[in-house]
């Protein structure tokens, strides 16, 4: 597979309040979001012209500043318009959006209080995240050696470039070890999630069971896919669990705006079989963000 670099596009980018052409949409080597980390990011998809959760999306990325200690300075309406300006000007209907903000040049330092937000919004094709075959066979995990961090080590909640530096990592030695992702334990050795997306058990007791979101992101899918399950008819559970009890799942699932809902068919040396329940959940979150649901 032949790969067609990001920055040598066709297409338009909105940067810092201008649409400019794909290959001009540039920030200098001195940055402070490259240097240090000071850069969060949103991931969204857009469905038949219309982005899911869109407003949900901006909050977060919104909240990510704050955490990150900066302002988002356009208004929840300016940036909605913006994000469709973007899809309406790349003739994009179902596609990826990235929208993203991060401190600029100013100051080259720790301390970075005067420096300008910069913002900017891509959109691109992008069917699905795992290949549709690999995907309803279920991919499979490695366990991750890297652990997600406490809320007093790092901000947790944000969705910010720094938090995936040990997802990078995890994922690439996955890989190696030919898995298609890693998941990842928590500093307490809970499971937490997996490189980019929550995870789900359907477990002996006939109930769906997912780690409790407190030191990871509480995915926007993955709240959807609680509501989805509660909805029929079946008792979700959010609680701490330990990598043992995988022994006792059934089934298994990922869940992310990228991944959607993505089948999970082995984790280490746990196995399991993509059944009716993930099988249900992949056509209801796919009727909903469709607008069939
Ligand atoms: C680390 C991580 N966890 C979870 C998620 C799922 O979040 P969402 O469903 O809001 O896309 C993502 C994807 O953005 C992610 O990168």
């Amino acid at each position: 597979m032949s790969i067609i670099p990001f920055d040598d596009r066709d297409g338009t980018i909105w940067l810092d309040g201008e649409m400019v052409p794909w290959r001009d949409a540039k920030t200098h080597t001195l940055t402070h979001g490259l240097h240090y980390a000071s850069m969060v990011f949103e991931g969204e998809r857009a469905y038949g012209g219309t982005i899911f959760k869109s407003r949900e999306h901006t909050e977060r990325l919104r909240q990510s500043c704050q955490y990150l200690d900066f302002d988002m300075p356009y208004s929840d309406d300016e940036f909605e318009a913006v994000k469709q300006q973007v899809l309406a000007e790349n003739n994009i209907t179902d596609g990826y959006i990235r929208a993203f903000c991060w401190r600029g040049s100013e100051m080259m330092a720790i301390s970075a209080q005067q420096t300008t937000t910069h913002v900017a919004v891509a959109a691109w094709a992008w069917p699905s995240y795992f290949d549709p075959e690999t995907k309803m066979k279920g991919i499979t995990l490695d366990i991750a050696e890297w652990k997600r961090p406490s809320t007093e080590s790092a901000p947790v909640h944000a969705k910010a470039a720094g938090l995936y530096m040990i997802c990078t990592l995890s994922k690439h030695k996955a890989e190696r070890n030919g898995f298609n992702d890693a998941l990842m334990l928590d500093y307490r050795g809970y499971i937490a999630e997996a490189t980019g997306a929550n995870v789900f058990f359907l477990m002996d007791d006939g109930k769906l069971h997912t780690p409790e979101a407190d030191c990871f992101l509480n995915g926007i899918t993955r709240r959807t896919v609680i509501d989805l399950a509660r909805e029929e008819g079946l008792e979700v559970i959010e609680r701490h669990m330990m990598p043992e009890e995988m022994a006792k799942a059934r089934e298994c699932f990922l869940t992310g705006t990228a991944a959607e809902v993505t089948p999970v068919s082995r984790i280490g040396d746990y196995h399991f079989t993509p059944g009716n329940l993930t099988k249900s959940l992949v056509q209801g979150y796919d009727d909903l963000v469709n607008g069939r649901r």
